[in-house]
């Protein structure tokens, strides 16, 4: 027998992004359904990158600028860096295969906080890489741990802060010393900070501003949360000059479409909707954690657009919810059991969902 299917791939799961809003609205049977399940964002794009994906449709017939060099050229005067260490990619998620695709081997170690957002883990199976887990301490990303995972054979360590789905940030001191910890040949280092505008602690640290001193470090970010255009995927990765070379090599042509590219460059141009948006999550962020706090349930502490909330029974809190009309995700399907992963909703919405967490 011919053997088509790459051995490597038998251990990838498909990403299970749930039934679309559109089937489960019809399949209940509901006039509506709040999606609280995905993370997105509650106030929807900027009117400005509405517009602009508007006035683009007469030009779809066209390929789109293959490199998004306007895209790039914005992103690079705003973080202070040249436009050449930046590559865009169809949603933050196309960046993570492309690292894959670039760097990893067969024999490759990759070490990755356990759970943690699943398509690392993609990215080291397809490229037939091991992958070596780091079990989260509670919450909170375990530095010491990952560090003493670490081996000559590792090829990268994928970090998240604020974490998907844990919802908790690395501080700036122990990141600087766990970077310093892993030397002068140190494995790339993946810091995905795509929930990085939702943060209030000061001790956050800003992870471009730290390439300068560890070459080896990529940085992701997306447009799907903060800006609201999940829909038309785009996120970005900054890193040293030589790894944006090696990512282009891999990458395909015209791998951001037109109407991401234009919204994109408009949503940086209306900092006020960024604004609106971050004043908005921190707000009914905090306005849930209050009232999680005062009907005992447990949450872990949220820097994100989300929170993760210990239940009882979690199916069964799901399945209530969804009768009330608003999705959330079982913390199962993402490695916390006993869990809800819930969106930031509006208050509206929140005093919906606190009602019926406490019936
Ligand atoms: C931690 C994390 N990284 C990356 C992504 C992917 O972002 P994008 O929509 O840009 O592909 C997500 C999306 O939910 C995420 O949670």
């Amino acid at each position: 027998m011919r053997k088509i299917w790459r051995a490597a791939v038998d251990a990838v799961t498909p990403y299970e992004a749930g039934k679309s809003l559109e089937t489960l609205v019809a399949e209940l049977g509901l006039t509506e359904l709040v999606r609280l399940s995905a993370n997105e964002n509650m106030l929807g794009a900027s009117p400005r990158a509405i517009e602009a994906v508007r006035r683009e449709a007469a030009s779809i017939h066209l390929y789109p600028d293959g490199g998004s060099g306007a895209l790039r050229d914005a992103l690079a005067r705003g973080l202070g860096i040249s436009p050449a260490q930046i590559v865009v990619g169809n949603g933050a998620d196309e960046l993570i295969t492309l690292i894959a695709l670039a760097a990893f081997e067969p024999g490759d170690e990759i070490v990755m906080p356990h759970p943690s957002f699943e398509p690392y883990a993609t990215g080291a199976n397809i490229a037939g890489a091991r992958i070596v887990q780091s079990p989260l301490a509670g919450y909170e990303t375990d530095l010491d741990d990952i560090r003493r995972r670490a081996t000559p054979r590792t090829k990268a360590i994928f970090l998240c802060s604020p974490h998907n789905p844990a919802t908790t940030i690395i501080r700036r001191e122990p990141l600087v010393a766990f970077l310093d910890a892993l030397g002068a040949d140190p494995p790339l280092v993946v810091l995905d900070e795509a929930y990085h505008d939702f943060v209030d602690d000061p001790d956050y640290p800003d992870g471009v501003s730290l390439l300068a001193h560890y070459p080896r470090l990529v940085v992701l970010r997306t447009f799907s949360k903060i800006a609201g255009l999940a829909g038309l995927r785009v996120g970005y990765a900054i890193a040293s000059l030589e790894a944006i070379d090696r990512f282009n090599r891999v990458r395909a042509p015209y791998n951001v479409n037109r109407l991401g590219q234009v919204a994109a460059l408009a949503a940086l141009e209306d900092p006020d909707h960024a604004a609106r948006t971050r004043k908005f999550v921190l707000e009914e962020r905090a306005y849930l954690a209050a009232g999680f706090e005062h009907r005992g349930i447990a949450f872990a502490p949220s820097q994100a657009n989300f929170l993760l909330v210990r239940v009882a029974d979690a199916r069964h809190a799901r399945e209530r919810l969804l009768a009330g009309g608003i999705l959330v995700r079982d913390g199962a399907a993402v490695g916390f059991p006993g869990h809800l992963r819930i969106t930031v909703g509006t208050r509206e919405i929140n005093e919906r969902l606190l009602k019926l967490l406490e019936e």
